[in-house]
């Protein structure tokens, strides 16, 4: 391609952040546009554009008057609602699945339907309209049991609940908030690991592995919340164990998405749980991991531009090479997140320092003078031949900051031997 043509992200956290920055990066790329991004994108290039995500008229004109060559969409909900289906129907080319696909994450009892069908190894589960059978069955399950509503629930639909009493009263609890429809799983045990796996139409890319955090405080106590740092490789997972998730796991997923004439041309994400029984599958979503992609992209050698332009053409992508440089990164959220976040907080400017790059998500104000505008405000992160260089200098970093509205873990890595 000889000329620089402009893109379009839709989305405004870290995630997007690490997306826009990556493809900024490319050769290829005149201008990342990202609608609405956050002020911190500017600090690598990146201009925000007001049009919200859910705007879809709005972010399809804004493409067209802009040249744009495609969209990347970033957040889940709006995959759900159906933005790449509006975009290809107003001509226009969009990374993602399309409405049909994303139910993959849109609904639980969708998305195990197409891991019985195809094949694809979860957990036992069975799913219920009512309150009565569900309780009749829970014990069938033993104890811990899994508890899921079956709709998009930002990662806080889901209960493990350890035995029969507490299983009732949930059960009960989310029938009473209005939901129609609940899974009861099996409680899987073994390591927790995400896959996040490019695709054209039956072809796919597997992008290097992270590990989340998805509870609030140090020890995995707290509340879920959407991740609070997360790093990149994992020592602690053998190359035999990943060939099994690919053998066992992306390669029946996509053999049932080509099988199931989805035309999947997007990032599926498959969240799955290592047992002795080898890996079983938890969840698909339909999009990029927050905070995972912000310590994947930066490894990423490969031109991202490159992947998604050949997939979404059905050309061969090309090879996915990996820095072996470690990425580390910590979330900063605001004092109260998950359940009643600060909102507005004054947080100052963020010092550069040797080393150590931020993501910013959820900030708006000027540069010199940021303010809070919710849960996960940004990620320190850094990039380092060892792991534990990286950790020590985003902690270092953090050390330093006084940002007495804000909270951050202090021991991301620490099951990865990290201190
Ligand atoms: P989900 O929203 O499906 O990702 O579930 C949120 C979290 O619940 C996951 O990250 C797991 O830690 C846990 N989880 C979900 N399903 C299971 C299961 N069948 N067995 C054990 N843990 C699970
Ligand atoms: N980090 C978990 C998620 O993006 O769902």
């Amino acid at each position: 391609m000889a000329e620089q043509v402009n893109v379009l992200v839709v989305g405004e956290g870290g995630r997007e952040f690490a997306i826009a920055h990556k493809l900024q990066q490319s050769k290829h790329v005149k201008q990342v546009y990202c609608a609405p991004g956050n002020v911190g994108m500017t600090t690598v290039g990146v201009q925000p554009v007001a049009i919200a995500e859910t705007d879809f008229a709005g972010l399809i004109k804004f493409a067209k008057e802009h040249q744009v060559a495609w969209t990347f969409i970033g957040p889940e909900d709006c995959l759900v609602d159906g933005i790449v289906d509006d975009f290809r129907a107003a001509g226009l080319k969009a990374f993602g699945p399309t409405a049909r696909a994303a139910q993959l994450e849109g609904s639980k009892d969708y998305a195990l339907n197409f891991m019985n069908q195809y094949g694809v190894p979860t957990a036992r589960h069975a799913s219920y309209r009512d309150q009565t059978a569900a309780i009749k069955h829970v014990d069938q399950f033993g104890f811990p049991v899994v508890i899921k509503e079956n709709g998009l629930a930002g990662g806080k639909g889901v209960v493990i609940a350890q035995d029969r009493q507490t299983a009732i009263q949930t059960i009960k609890d989310m029938f009473a908030s209005g939901q129609a429809r609940l899974v009861l799983e099996e409680c899987l045990q073994g390591p927790e690991y995400s896959m996040f796996v490019l695709l054209s139409d039956g072809h796919y890319r597997i992008l290097p592995m992270a590990q989340d955090h998805k509870r609030a405080y140090d020890g995995d106590r707290g509340p879920n919340t959407g991740g609070m740092g997360s790093y990149s490789p994992l020592p602690q997972l053998s190359a035999q164990d990943h060939r099994r998730m690919i053998d066992e796991v992306v390669v029946p997923t996509v053999k049932g998405l080509v099988a199931g004439e989805y035309h999947y041309h997007g990032i599926l994400y498959i969240g799955l749980i290592m047992t002795v029984d080898g890996p079983k599958v938890i969840e698909y979503n339909v999009r990029l991991g927050d905070p995972e992609t912000q310590v994947i992209l930066p490894r990423l050698k490969t031109d991202l531009f490159e992947l998604v332009d050949a997939a979404l053409d059905d050309r061969a992508m090309p090879a996915i090479e990996v820095d072996p440089a470690a990425c580390f990164g910590v979330v900063l959220a605001s004092q109260g997140y998950p359940k009643k976040p600060v909102h507005g907080q004054d947080l100052g400017k963020f010092p550069t320092a040797d080393g150590i790059e931020i993501a910013y998500a959820n900030v708006n104000g000027k540069l010199d003078d940021l303010h809070g505008a919710g849960g996960r405000l940004l990620m320190v992160l850094a990039q380092s031949a060892s792991l534990q260089d990286a950790h020590d200098r985003v902690y270092h970093y953090l050390g330093q900051l006084d940002e007495p509205e804000c909270f951050y873990r202090h021991d991301i890595g620490a099951k990865a031997g990290l201190k």
